[in-house]
């Protein structure tokens, strides 16, 4: 049984937390897409951990976890990570050896590119993942599996750096000195080589086990379905999970879609729904909305229906959980928006040039005190009637409704 975690919007939506409630139920966790630009948070017993490359599995004691053959790793982030959990930690983490690798010059690459774009940047994390998956689809990347022969990386890094010298010169980045980077790569092998595996062999041996893949980023920064070029620079979507990992999609089971109770974006790039104004500030400081990677303010604004729909249909959601419930506490109206307009135009698709696009809002009742409930009956009923709203209008049923950060905030309907 294999089951998808998948994030609606532009990220953030809480799928860690829900990846970690969920992982006492799975033998095995994998990320199959992303790196380091995630930031997934999990709660437990009042203590926080971020984790931006191990999978949200991680702090259950039985799950395996796999970093798949999607992945873009940065050896040093996950070095710390694994730091930072004990080495026992390896005993329950596998590497792709068929993952690309960030290596420094990506990030620099990152961080150059946005500098040129100016007032047209991306606003990416400025962790390498673009020019990393660049090199990927450019066919010169280099694969996790490549850290266990390091004369013949060492080789081809030489050709790599050649090859694109003037490009480095034009936006001033040094070509490393290849004898300290044979030190480092030597130390990633002592560290990481045991972990490196075929982890397509694995899924595969083991596909009759439970399987959760965890998605990162979200399907509006999908890469063709998102709303290019403010996007990342992966599939984030449930196809996503599947290629990055080497599931075959006939084995998938459920797809489960994580959204916000409103909606958040971090970096630039069209949102409809964002409330510029106090409600925005509102949320922003009651849902605590600032990156968990980069410590940015995250953009705020309301529930969009006709985005979520297009999410649910692309990634083939079975039920959604809606998170952060309890952020809205306290707010007299709340808002939907239902469909867009544009130039005079009704619109009820989510549509691939947002140009000039309106919300058209529904307004709603407000609630006070869904914060820690656990249980569908003691919500207050407006909070009640604004779940069951966008139940209808998206057409999924909403099986999980967050409260709170920690683990037991969840109503399970
Ligand atoms: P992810 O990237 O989808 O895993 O989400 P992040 O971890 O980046 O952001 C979600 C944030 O909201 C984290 O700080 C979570 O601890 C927090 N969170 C998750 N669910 C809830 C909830 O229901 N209520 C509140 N108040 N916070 C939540
Ligand atoms: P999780 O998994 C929210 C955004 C960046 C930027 C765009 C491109 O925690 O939900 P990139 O560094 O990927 O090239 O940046 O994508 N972005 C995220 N926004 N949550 C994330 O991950 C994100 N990962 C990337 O802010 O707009
Ligand atoms: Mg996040």
């Amino acid at each position: 049984m294999v089951d998808v975690i998948v994030g609606l919007q532009w990220g953030d939506e809480g799928k860690g937390k829900i990846v970690d409630l969920k992982a006492k139920n799975y033998d095995i966790v994998v990320r199959s897409q992303g790196g380091h630009n995630a930031g997934h948070t999990v709660v437990v017993d009042g203590k926080k951990y971020a984790l931006h490359l191990l999978p949200s599995g991680v702090l259950n004691p039985n799950a395996m976890n796999v970093i798949g053959n999607g992945v873009v790793v940065y050896p040093p982030q996950l070095i710390k990570e694994i730091k930072n959990f004990g080495h026992d930690i390896k005993n329950k983490l596998l590497v792709s050896d068929k993952a690309h690798m960030i290596l420094d010059h990506h990030i620099k690459i990152d961080q150059a590119r946005e500098k040129l774009r100016g007032k047209n940047k991306i606003g990416t994390t400025g962790r390498g993942i673009g020019p990393a998956y660049a090199d990927k689809i450019a066919r010169i990347g280099i694969r996790m599996g490549e850290l266990k022969d390091l004369d013949s990386l060492i080789e081809r890094l030489e050709h790599y750096y050649e090859m694109n010298k003037g490009y480095f010169k034009y936006l001033d980045i040094e070509i490393p000195d290849m004898k300290k980077l044979r030190e480092e790569l030597q130390n990633w092998q002592e560290e990481l080589s045991e972990i490196i595996v075929d982890t397509t062999k694995y899924l595969w041996d083991n596909i009759d086990k439970n399987i959760l893949l965890e998605g990162a980023q979200a399907t509006l920064l999908d890469i063709d379905h998102g709303t290019y070029p403010y996007v990342t620079s992966s599939n984030t979507i449930t196809s996503g999970a599947l290629t990055g990992s080497g599931i075959p999609p006939k084995k998938l089971n459920k797809v489960i879609g994580i959204a916000k109770a409103y909606t958040t974006r971090v970096g630039n790039g069209p949102f409809p729904t964002e409330d510029l104004g106090v409600d925005g500030d509102k949320i922003r400081k009651q849902g605590a909305e600032y990156g968990t990677t980069t410590g940015r303010p995250r953009r705020c604004g309301w529930f969009d229906v006709v985005a979520a729909k297009y999410a649910v249909t692309l990634n083939s959601c079975d039920e959604v959980a809606v998170m952060k419930l309890d952020v809205l506490d306290g707010f007299e109206r709340v808002k939907v928006c239902v469909a867009y307009e544009r130039d005079g135009e009704r619109i009820d698709y989510f549509p691939s040039n947002l140009e000039r696009i309106k919300p058209i809002y529904v307004e709603l009742d407000g609630w006070d005190k869904s914060a820690h409930v656990r249980k569908w009956e003691d919500l207050p009923s407006n909070a009640k009637k604004y779940i069951e709203f966008i139940e209808e209008k998206i057409g999924v049923k909403v099986k999980y409704i967050s409260t709170g950060a920690e683990r037991d905030a969840t109503i399970i309907r």
